[in-house]
């Protein structure tokens, strides 16, 4: 049986930190060997929030630089970005007809965008950017969508809009399921539920050992662990969460040292920094190897951009037919 397709893709917003590798480059990595796998950099979907267009590009090769040093294979996952494929915009417009303005009005995903960015007129094209994505899942024939949580709802929508154009032109399109990571979201270094840049509390892919080390020890804990010897909650502590993912051999004796009162916040900050120095060292040195070689990266975005044309070509001709727009 033909492997199963996954279409997954991240807004360009230049470096990713831990939060992009926990909540989907992790699960990518895994998943391009058990799938047939296609990622996009959604350059398109920047434009709902911001409209100066000046960095797109240089965010973009910085965020594939980091899918790259992370461990993407190029080989097994053609990366491409969304605005050279002009199919995407084609699809989107028949897809924009399957769907009504009241259901994309009640996603709950627009809405919390909506109000964490106060946006008192939300425009046209960002109430649909999730019937951009369908075209954007749904030209590659995605079965699987690797996405956090917040992403669902979306997905959701390609499932209607698939079952919608299936019904109406005949069948063309899976309808895609969304695959979520095992490890729910990475909080940020000031104890918010999600790790971000525009909060200012990530730590990057791309920091190098001091800059973690200095980021850490300003990190929240467990506001009742005041002094050294205090007992303190690992539960609530933020710190422990990263210990969870990146020194997962010693959590135990980290969350008894911290519940005695015999590990102190400073040392436990000392044996996270460690810990995700570790794990990050592997992917800074082939992010500089990557820098100094910008020909291969950019020969590998165009690898890619011919790679995702030939289906999308495909996939359009098929519409097309089955609409008698011959
Ligand atoms: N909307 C996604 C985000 O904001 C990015 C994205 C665009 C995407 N197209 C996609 C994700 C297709 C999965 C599949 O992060």
């Amino acid at each position: 049986m033909a492997k199963k397709r996954i279409l997954s893709g991240m807004r360009p917003t230049g470096k990713l930190h831990l939060g992009h590798y926990v909540g989907a480059l992790e699960n990518w990595i895994q998943l391009q060997n058990e799938y047939e796998s296609f990622h996009l950099i959604a350059d398109y979907h920047v434009l709902t929030t911001k409209l100066d267009t000046s960095e797109i590009y240089n965010d973009s090769i910085d965020m594939l630089i980091d899918w790259l040093a992370a461990g993407l294979d190029p080989q097994k996952s053609p990366m491409f970005r969304q605005s050279q494929i002009k199919e995407h915009t084609e699809l989107y417009l028949i897809f924009s007809m399957l769907i009504t303005a009241a259901r994309l009005e009640r996603n709950p995903t627009v809405k919390d965008q909506v109000r964490d960015l106060n946006i008192q007129n939300i425009t046209y094209g960002h109430l649909g950017y999730p019937v951009l994505q369908t075209s954007d899942i749904l030209l590659y024939k995605g079965d699987a969508v690797p996405v956090g949580e917040d992403q669902v709802p979306h997905v959701e929508i390609s499932r209607e809009i698939a079952r919608r154009f299936n019904q109406q032109w005949g069948e063309v399109f899976p309808e895609p399921e969304p695959k979520l990571t095992k490890f729910a979201r990475l909080p940020g270094l000031d104890g918010n539920a999600k790790m971000s840049k525009s909060l200012n509390n990530a730590i990057l892919l791309s920091d190098d050992e001091e800059t973690i080390k200095g980021k850490l020890r300003k990190a929240v804990t467990d506001p009742q662990k005041l002094r050294k010897n205090d007992p303190g909650r690992p539960e609530v502590c933020l710190v422990f969460t990263y210990h969870n993912k990146f020194n997962p051999e010693d959590v135990d004796e980290i969350a008894d040292g911290c519940r005695s009162g015999a590990l102190g916040c400073v040392d436990c900050k000392m044996k996270c920094t460690d810990g995700i120095n570790k794990f990050l060292s592997p992917i800074r040195d082939k992010r500089h190897e990557l820098e100094n070689n910008m020909n291969y990266v950019k020969d590998v975005l165009a690898d890619g951009e011919g790679k995702a044309k030939l289906i999308a070509d495909k996939t359009m001709s098929e519409v097309r037919e089955k609409m008698q727009l011959g």
